[in-house]
Formats: structure tokens, sequence, C-alpha cells
């Protein structure tokens, strides 16, 4: 029998379901503009969100809240031009499904439409479940978004670990259970204890997606500022850093400036 892993010439929802059944683990990486989405495509990343982190690392605001659904479709729409391979997710921002079902499907058609992605994410359990079965009914593939849901940061108050109360966390496994139910294709738990994490993916036939949830999830999902160093301020414990990037980029530019002022740049081959 061969052990070998299948090749995926495109990623689908299917694809990552498959994933989950052959204990392949899932790659997960933001992005948010044409060059970067064109740098991890072809790097084999199997899903990319378009994530209203945007609001955070593209715009600087504090919080995910501000970001508007236009704005997240325009970043949708310079990822899909780029990408050949990964399944492309789009957050549905702050304030465009939450008041009811229908302007939930709105807001989703119109990132489908619009930007020409694959599939969309909400953050929430049940208090969404309307707004997610009418999106799934639509035809629209949703992953879902328990744990550390950083759209309801006021209502939390801090962005620390999520579910360590017994409470919390039998309400975080049945809102799987629900998410599961009702046809989401995939969920990511954000900052929640790993042994949760590890009950929750055993509970459900749906791949789960960590960020900071630990080595039992399915798959793993960081935003790509992070991973690069680009954001040297912040330190989670969960997040390992491939790159600094903060630095290396500021010691290039500094070389650049350097370079013009003392007229070494351009030099004679570097002129018409
Ligand atoms: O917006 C985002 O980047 C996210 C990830 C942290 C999962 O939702």
């Amino acid at each position: 029998m061969s052990t070998a892993k299948k090749e995926y010439k495109r990623v689908t929802v299917k694809s990552l379901i498959e994933m989950k059944q052959q204990g392949e683990k899932i790659s997960m990486l933001t992005a948010y503009d044409y060059s970067m989405a064109k740098i991890v495509d072809s790097a084999g990343v199997d899903v990319i969100l378009v994530g209203d982190s945007a609001s955070n690392v593209m715009a600087g605001h504090e919080t995910t809240l501000p970001i508007t659904l236009d704005q997240m479709i325009y970043h949708a729409t310079s990822v899909i031009r780029a990408v050949k391979r990964a399944l492309v997710v789009v957050d549905i921002p702050f304030g465009s499904y939450q008041s009811d079902p229908k302007e939930a499907l709105r807001s989703a058609i119109r990132i489908m439409k619009e930007s020409g992605a694959h599939a969309v994410k909400l953050e929430g359990g049940i208090e969404i479940k309307e707004s997610v079965k009418r999106i799934l009914n639509a035809g629209i593939p949703v992953m879902g978004h328990l744990g550390l849901t950083p759209q309801a940061i006021y209502k939390f108050g801090t962005y620390a670990v999520r579910a360590k109360e017994k409470d919390e966390a039998e309400k975080l496994i049945e809102d799987a259970k629900l998410l599961e139910r009702l046809g989401c294709f995939s969920i990511v738990l954000e900052k929640i204890p790993a042994n949760l994490t590890k009950k929750v993916s055993e509970s459900i036939s749906i791949p789960t997606i960590g960020i900071g949830g630990g080595k039992h999830a399915d798959g793993q999902v960081l935003v790509i500022h992070d991973l690069l160093g680009m954001t040297h301020e912040f330190n989670p414990r969960f997040l390992r850093r491939y790159m600094n990037l903060y630095e290396d980029m500021g010691n290039a530019i500094a070389q650049y400036v350097g370079d013009v002022k003392s007229k070494n740049f351009p030099n004679d081959e570097e002129q018409y």
C-alpha cells in the first residue's frame, strides 16, 4: 500500500476533510495583498485566510472591529488574483453579519461575487446559528471560529486564553458540534488549552485549525506578519517566528537611504 501524500492541484473544502481523514495536517496562513498571496500560494500553503486581522497589520488599528466589508473585499480581490492552488477563505467583518441572518447572507454573497473567494469565516457558535444556516443554504462554504474571537474583544476584556473553565469549555464543544451539524467545513480554534483542542478535534469529523490551540488541532494558522517577524512587538507563547523581517527590512532600507545620501546609488550600471 502506498503511503505517499496525495497531491492537490487545487485545494477545496473536500480536500481539507480528506486531509483530516488521512491524518495529514493542514497549513493555513493569512495574506491580504497580491504579492504576499503569490509567495504564500507558491510555497504550498493549503488555505489562505484573508483575515480581518488586516485591520491590525495592514491598517494599524488596535482591534479587528473597524475594518469594513468593502475593505475586506478589496483585500480578498487582490489575494484571489494571485492564487492558483490554495483555498481562499475571507472573514466576514464585524458589523456585517451580527444584526440578522439576511444581512449575513448579503455580506457573504458580496464577498463571493465581488472577490471570487472560495469560502467565508464567521466568529461564534449558537449565537450565529441562523446566519450560518442561511449562508450555507445559499451554497457558500463556511468556516467557523471559536475560542478567542477577536471581534468580541470588548466583551472578553482581554486577549487571554479562553475556555479554561468547565462551563466555557463545554459550551465550546457544543458549539463545535453544532457548527459541524449545520454543515461548516472547518473550525478555527483560537487560544484555548491544548487538551480542549484535542477533545474538540476528536469529537467532530471536520478539521480544526488552531492558533494558540496546541498540537492536537488538525491544522495550524498564523498571521503572516507574525511568522515573518514583521510585528516585533507581538510576542504570544504560541508564535513561532521564522524570520526577523522587522530588523532585516529596517537594515535594508537604512542601507538604501545611506546609498542615496552618499551618491552611491544609482551607479553607472544602474542608469540609462
Ligand atoms: O483574522 C485573522 O487573521 C484570523 C486568524 C487569527 C485565525 O481570524
